[in-house]
């Protein structure tokens, strides 16, 4: 079987214990297309990461592979739909990244409403001259309004977060899910409705074609002037440009922002002109302890495919 990234030793042992193990062995450093294309074609397994391209040219050159596990809850860079034609099982990592991933969330929030980010930089640049009554003041956050996009397993995280602020919930999702709102208290808004009354948006969907610029410029438009919107999802989902000039004319205040349309992201992207956007490196899950229960939940999968026994979280069915 194939790896493509480089994994902690002890990830590599147990999988060593059932298999033949080729790995991409540079750290930080995706495995080149080329690289990718040959390793695929003979072998039975691949565990790859969401850096991975797996769509339909790929999968044309499988010729033995019965399982690809993705080190990811998302699982939008694989061609599910062909690999499932080809009899092949994709597995993601669910669950376990759920609440490492809603922190992330509330901290990126956190940090864009109270302007930490650029707090620390002011400081650093020498420029705090004096405690000043409207030196820095960015938005409150106990008591205001959270429109979460996306009710799974994070969104779910994420309001008991909000709830501990003090937070008015409410969100908007494919389904209802008429349990969570009785438990936390929180109502149910079509997608306007959430835009035009929150004071921060949250987005927590998978993404696919179907929500590709989910919100752009009609939606940023309808969004308070105060609103910050965060993203810890997909970068597709928002459209950059529309959000890079809604932020620059004021349309909302601000913007938290893990994950972009292209990553990694270009230093020329001229969100990071603007000192009302927080950004970070797609780290939503990244906790030692969590991105280790990931890469043995895609080892167990593999595994678990490889024995001709059930992987523990397919979605192929989900399709
Ligand atoms: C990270 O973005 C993931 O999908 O796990």
């Amino acid at each position: 079987m194939y790896i493509t990234r480089k994994l902690p030793e002890s990830i590599v042992k147990k999988i060593e214990n059932v298999c033949d193990v080729r790995m991409w062995a540079e750290k930080d450093k995706p495995v080149p297309r080329d690289v990718l294309l040959r390793e695929i074609e003979e072998v039975d397994g691949l565990y790859c990461l969401l850096t991975e391209e797996i769509d339909q040219e790929a999968l044309s050159y499988t010729k033995n592979l019965k399982v690809i596990a993705n080190m990811a809850v998302g699982y939008n860079n694989i061609d599910v739909v062909e690999a499932t034609k080809k009899g092949i099982i994709v597995t993601n990592t669910p669950g376990v990244l759920s609440e490492t991933t809603a922190d992330l969330t509330f901290a990126l929030l956190m940090a864009t409403a109270r302007r930490i980010v650029e707090a620390d930089v002011y400081l650093r640049n020498g420029e705090w001259e004096s405690w000043s009554p409207m030196q820095l003041t960015g938005q409150d956050i106990y008591g205001a309004t959270l429109g979460v996009i996306g009710m799974g397993r994070i969104g779910k995280a994420l309001i008991k977060r909000a709830k501990g602020f003090d937070m008015n919930v409410q969100y908007y999702n494919r389904s209802r899910k008429p349990d969570i709102e009785k438990e936390y208290k929180i109502t149910y808004s079509n997608l306007d409705t959430l835009l035009k009354e929150s004071d921060f948006v949250c987005i927590l969907i998978p993404y696919s074609s179907e929500v590709h610029h989910l919100i752009g410029k009609r939606e940023l438009s309808i969004m308070k002037d105060s609103a910050i919107l965060i993203n810890t999802a997909r970068g597709g989902i928002v459209d950059e440009n529309a959000l890079f000039h809604a932020l620059k004319s004021k349309i909302i205040w601000g913007a938290g922002l893990d994950v972009f349309e292209e990553e990694p992201v270009s230093l020329e992207n001229p969100l990071l002109s603007l000192s009302n956007v927080v950004t970070l490196p797609h780290i939503g899950s990244a906790s030692k302890a969590t991105r280790l229960k990931m890469a043995h939940l895609a080892t167990e999968n593999l595994i678990d495919t490889l024995r001709d026994k059930p992987a523990i979280t397919p979605v192929n069915e989900l399709e």
